[in-house]
C-alpha cells in the first residue's frame, strides 16, 4: 500500500492508503475529498485539479501537453498544479502530499 496525504482547502489533512494501479483522483474521491473528476480521467475537465507539494512536484512523471492545456483552464492554478486523474498510484509516490484548491469558483459574475 502507498500512503498519500490530501490537504483540504481549510487546512485539514487526510492520510490515505492508496492501492497501486489506481489514480490519485480515485484515492481522493474514496477519501471524500471534493474532487469532482467529471470526465473520469479523459482530460476533458479540470475538476480533479490538485496542487502538489513543492518537494514532490519534480518527482512525479511530467505532465503531458494535453494535461498542461487543461490546467490552463483550471481555477486557482499554481506552479505545481496537476490533474489528479493523471497521477498513477505507484510505490514511487509513497508519501506524496497534495493540496485541494480552495473552492472559490464563483460563477455569479459579480
Ligand atoms: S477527471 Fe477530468 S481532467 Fe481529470
Amino acid at each position: 500500500m502507498v500512503t498519500v496525504t490530501f490537504i483540504n482547502a481549510d487546512g485539514a489533512t487526510a492520510q490515505c492508503e492508496a492501492e497501486e494501479g489506481t489514480s490519485l483522483l480515485e484515492v481522493g474521491q474514496a477519501a471524500g475529498m471534493p474532487l469532482e473528476g467529471t470526465c473520469e480521467g479523459q482530460m476533458a475537465c479540470s475538476t480533479c485539479h490538485v496542487i502538489v507539494a513543492k518537494d514532490w512536484f519534480h518527482r512525479l512523471p511530467e505532465a503531458s501537453e494535453e494535461e498542461e492545456d487543461m490546467l490552463d483552464l483550471a481555477f486557482g492554478v499554481e506552479r505545481t498544479s496537476r490533474l489528479s486523474c493523471q497521477i498513477d498510484v505507484t510505490s514511487d509516490i509513497d508519501g506524496l502530499s497534495v493540496r485541494i484548491p480552495s473552492e472559490s469558483r464563483d460563477m455569479s459574475g459579480s
